[in-house]
């Protein structure tokens, strides 16, 4: 069992706690608060036991200069602090003598956001190869380690295992929670359980795809990864996303399990890559020239609806259209509804679902969301986690 943050006396402690802020900000809007919400319940629990709380994250990725104005923490500190409803001290440093010093005048409850983890990538990629050097500096920033950073816990980074591998740890609440909620349900599913893959990591998909099918006793595929399937089985997807290089393994998957994988008999779609233009209805082997497909039809849903109907527990990875297009949201929105009405366990899996399933409205409708994408997958995949495996035991 691994420690928690409750085992832990946290009065004046340095708390270090690494969150998981990597959210979708556009122009310094973020568009989607959800993992800052999914913290603050790990935060406030420092915050009431008189911690003095230091926060770290990542956002995007740094691989040169120019990416560290994009991904600039400071307009999370903003909106933590409207949250908590406190002040959020922002330190734009990732070292060196402001943080410390901002750190040495901390005062219990007090709660200071440090800039970007992966401003340290640069030169050197630090923080990402998790630099030995700098996952001690952290550590020595504070006296006691919580990582509540479940969508970062499939990665080994200074700001999670380095710390951890230098200070007493424990996992916080989100992480806890994520943990109960995809090992419980996941591991031994009741049956029939069904898995919905789509979305567009074609790559990553397939190999997903690969490991739950498995356990799964039907997976339901949308998006480009069922392109590349219907591609498999030559039907001509005309201008639709499909991944060349996973076509032969889309076709051993559908030789080994004919009965287990269900594709979309027909779509809606359009010329091009956007919401305003003419929108094309067809059946799969009869998708007008050039024309895209952008979202599952009506037939698929009922299909689709058949399988789900008779689901106790459901694993949905990926939107099945883009459902940020009013035009093409019909499919993901049909199966919110269906997944909605179910009695079956429902698990939603990854960034891009979970804020489609938020943003379309079904916040509250499942039994849970995971703030995880990669990490949610690895985890029902491998069963551990390197943020997760560092962590002291009890
Ligand atoms: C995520 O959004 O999946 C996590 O924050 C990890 O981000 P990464 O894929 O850039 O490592």
């Amino acid at each position: 069992m691994k420690k928690v943050i409750t085992d832990f006396n946290l009065d004046n402690k340095r708390v270090i706690i690494r969150c998981d802020f990597n959210v979708p900000i556009e122009n310094g809007k973020i568009l989607d608060d959800n993992r800052i919400k999914e913290s603050l319940k790990t935060i406030n629990y420092a915050i009431d036991n008189n911690a003095k709380v230091i926060l770290l994250s990542h956002l995007g990725r740094i691989k040169e200069e120019k990416d560290k104005k994009e991904n600039d923490l400071r307009p999370v500190a903003k909106r933590l602090s409207e949250l908590l409803n406190k002040k959020v001290v922002f330190v734009n440093e990732t070292r060196g003598e402001v943080l410390e010093n901002t750190i040495k005048n901390m005062k219990p409850k007090d709660v200071i956001l440090v800039q970007n983890t992966r401003y340290e990538d640069l030169p050197g990629k630090k923080e990402s190869s998790n630099d030995e050097e700098l996952g001690k500096y952290w550590a020595s920033l504070g006296d006691i380690f919580i990582n509540d950073a479940f969508g970062t816990a499939h990665r080994a980074h200074a700001s999670n295992v380095g710390i951890a591998s230098n200070l007493p740890s424990g996992l916080g609440f989100l992480m806890e929670k994520e943990l109960k909620m995809l090992g419980e349900k996941l591991n031994n599913p009741k049956r029939p359980y069904v898995v919905i893959a789509a979305g567009a990591k074609m790559k990553d998909k397939i190999v997903v795809i690969d490991k739950l099918i498995e356990k799964a006793d039907y997976v339901l595929l949308g998006g480009g990864i069922a392109n590349t399937f219907l591609v498999a089985k030559e039907i001509d997807v005309k201008n639709s996303i499909y991944d060349e290089e996973s076509v032969s393994h889309a076709k051993e998957l559908l030789k080994k399990y004919p009965k287990k994988i269900i594709l979309p008999v027909d779509g809606l779609g359009s010329l091009e890559y956007k919401d305003n233009l003419k929108v094309y209805s067809f059946d799969v082997d009869s998708i007008p020239d050039n024309v895209m497909m952008l979202d599952i039809g009506k037939k698929t849903i009922e299909i689709f609806k058949k399988y789900l109907n008779n689901a106790n527990t459901v694993f949905w990875n990926g939107p099945v259209g883009v459902n940020y297009f009013k035009n093409f949201e019909n499919g993901t929105k049909a199966l919110c509804e269906i997944l909605n009405k179910l009695k079956a366990h429902v698990i939603i899996g990854g960034g891009d679902s979970a804020a489609a399933v938020i943003s379309l409205g079904y916040k509250d409708c499942f039994d849970h969301i995971s703030t995880g994408g990669g990490a949610a997958l690895e985890f029902i995949e491998k069963k551990k986690l390197p943020g997760v495996e560092i962590i002291s035991d009890k």
